[in-house]
């Protein structure tokens, strides 16, 4: 598919009013999206566990209004909280889809979201939460469209995701996702995300996340940043071309359910994102102490086990811890005896690989 196929003909019915209400989950992605180009499209091809846990709740009434607004006209609660200081981000997402849902201007939208994990914990709540918003909107264009295909709608609502917050868009499928032209890769886009298209051994399909909240302050450097910093970094042309060798390596390793391979490559990706902040102009770090405390102490755990503990990490400093669930009892005697000590608070999240979206 091609952007303009995400253009609408004119509807043949709007509503007058509704609500629409959508459950999205958090990703976290093996390799990383970091990276990118104007519109939203990334400098790497991507993959993802889509999680189960960790999501957002969005309700979205609506109501036909008179007649067409010239500004956006919504309001917005989270939490139960009227958030003015969250608006921009949903007026900036609106103007980047209008294009797509020409029927924005013409309703009044009360949006009402939550999140079952701390808001700015570090977990990717713009992903979950673009991911829950753009499901209702299409919801509410499905009304508009009658027999509308269900693969169209959920490609849909993954590229207006994307537009929301890049790795948005592998918040709509499960459980693996990938996100990106890759030519080894068949039907892989930059448009949107899709549910990755090879083998995966049954291993990955009950996977263990559990997150260790080792801060949970606003984070010193935003995505946006982060993203922009890659152009001109001086290993920029490197660090793309791993992410695609990644990308290949992993095709054996999901099929073979081969763990070893697995751990390298995702413990590489974790650290080169991190690796890249630090090289960047300005540099900066997002790792606390704790967050290399912990990572001893899985290499240390790993060694004296031979488990299949391993980490990855989100621009942030909070640890992924990623194994799989027939080791889950030692990992989580292991948790509770040696790593809750660096999370703040003691609070970790436990999670696993999910499924997608679901309609509420
Ligand atoms: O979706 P954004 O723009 O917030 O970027 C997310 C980038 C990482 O979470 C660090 C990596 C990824 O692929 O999810």
């Amino acid at each position: 598919m091609i952007e303009k196929d995400f253009i609408p003909s004119t509807y043949k019915f709007e509503p007058e009013q509704g609500k629409v209400q959508y459950t999205a989950p958090s990703n976290i992605a093996l390799v990383k999206y970091w990276g990118k180009k104007p519109n939203q499209i990334p400098a790497n091809a991507s993959v993802s566990f889509t999680l189960d846990e960790c999501k957002t709740i969005t309700s979205v009434g609506f109501t036909k209004l008179n007649k067409e607004n010239k500004d956006y006209s919504f309001e917005l609660l989270f939490e139960g909280k009227s958030r003015e200081d969250f608006k921009p981000k949903i007026e900036l997402f609106f103007m980047r889809i209008e294009k797509y849902l020409p029927f924005l201007k013409k309703y009044h939208f009360a949006i009402d979201t939550s999140n079952s994990f701390p808001h700015s914990s570090g977990i990717a709540s713009s992903a979950s939460g673009m991911a829950a918003l753009a499901l209702c909107l299409m919801d509410m264009e499905k009304q508009m469209v009658p027999g509308m295909d269900p693969e169209f709608f959920f490609r849909k609502a993954s590229f207006l995701a994307r537009l929301g917050s890049g790795s948005a868009c592998r918040s709509v499928k499960g459980n693996l996702v990938q996100w990106g032209e890759h030519n080894e890769i068949t039907g892989s886009t930059n448009l949107y995300g899709i549910p990755y298209p090879y083998e995966v051994d049954e291993v990955f399909k009950s996977y263990q996340d559990t997150i260790l909240l080792v801060h949970k302050g606003q984070k010193s450097v935003s995505s946006t940043v982060g993203h922009d910093l890659m152009h001109n970094h001086p290993f920029a042309k490197n660090r793309f071309g791993q992410a695609h060798e990644n990308l290949i390596r992993l095709r054996s390793i999901f099929a073979e359910g081969n763990l070893k391979d697995f751990i390298e490559v995702v413990e590489s990706e974790a650290l080169t994102l991190h690796a890249m902040m630090m090289t960047s102009i300005p540099y900066f770090i997002l790792m606390k102490p704790n967050t290399l405390n912990i990572i001893e102490k899985i290499w240390e755990f790993r060694r004296e086990t031979q488990n299949h503990l391993c980490f990855t990490l989100d621009a942030g400093a909070n640890v992924h811890l990623l194994y799989p669930e027939d080791e889950k009892n030692e990992v989580n005697k292991f948790i509770k005896d040696e790593l809750i000590a660096y999370c703040e608070n003691g609070q970790y999240i436990c999670d696993r690989i999910g499924f997608g979206a679901k309609k509420m």
